[in-house]
């Protein structure tokens, strides 16, 4: 396929209004190579269909389709995360807007609180919930009582469940208080109740657990039940946080 699309748009404004830099600088990524279309480096002056091509920055893609949107949603506690609740509960989806329709980028259980990603981007859900790529996420978990140190160390070094051992994680203690802690746990695997289960495998049942970071993604000002739009920065640090942007980009 030609990656010139003489009645496209001139790709240093697609890049532009994507947020990659000035039409300068965007002009200057261009010369310097670091731009593809549809997997082929870029020329100077290529124009290009910001809503079917495929551009990269660096191999890391740039959202420049419309109708592509990625929301970060604070779930609250008792939501489900699915499309539809067979039982009518409510759902993450009743949360965000209706048009254009999206989906959550894995799960949080019913009574998690915290961040998680809906979008309409397969490509990126898909990148982010594989196994070998996942990106790491961070949870704080309060705990029943006050976990050892040993036993600190030995929920990083990774516990043995019911479908095998835990990956490393990195642990520690953010607060002890009244007979109960809050750990703040980070893991890469995303295991079915990881969380909860590794935490109840050393003797310490969670009693609240909160998703505060996805990969690169925080946000402490975002209130439970709210969500807002990825910035273009966002989504292309995500992409690149998987480590596989150039399976994205097609490149
Ligand atoms: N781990 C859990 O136990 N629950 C979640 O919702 C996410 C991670």
């Amino acid at each position: 396929m030609p990656t010139d699309t003489p009645e496209g748009e001139r790709l240093q404004k697609v890049l532009a209004r994507a947020g990659i830099g000035s039409r300068r600088a965007c002009d200057d990524l261009i010369a310097a190579g670091r731009v593809s279309v549809d997997g082929v480096v870029a020329e100077p002056g290529t124009r290009v269909d910001p809503e079917t091509q495929r551009i990269a920055v660096d191999g890391t893609p740039v959202t420049t389709r419309t109708d592509i949107v990625y929301y970060l949603l604070n779930k609250p506690m008792r939501v489900v995360t699915t499309a539809d609740d067979p039982e009518g509960r409510r759902t993450v989806m009743d949360l965000v807007p209706d048009e254009p329709r999206v989906f959550p980028v894995g799960r949080l259980d019913y009574d998690t609180e915290g961040l998680l990603i809906l979008t309409n981007d397969g490509d990126l859900a898909q990148l982010l919930t594989h196994p070998k790529h996942g990106v790491d996420k961070t949870y704080l978990a309060e705990v029943t009582g006050s976990p050892s140190d040993a036993i600190v160390r030995t929920l990083a070094a990774g516990v043995t469940l019911d479908d095998g051992p835990t990956a490393p994680a990195r642990v520690r203690v953010v607060q002890r208080s009244g007979g109960r802690t809050a750990l703040e746990l980070t893991i890469h695997e995303g295991r079915n109740r990881q969380v909860r289960r590794m935490c109840e495998a050393v003797g310490h049942p969670v009693r609240r657990l909160v998703r505060t970071r996805i990969g690169p993604l925080r946000d402490d000002r975002l209130r439970p039940g709210k969500w807002r739009a990825l910035t273009n920065a966002e989504v292309r640090k995500l992409y690149a946080s998987t480590g596989e942007a150039d399976l994205a980009s097609g490149t």
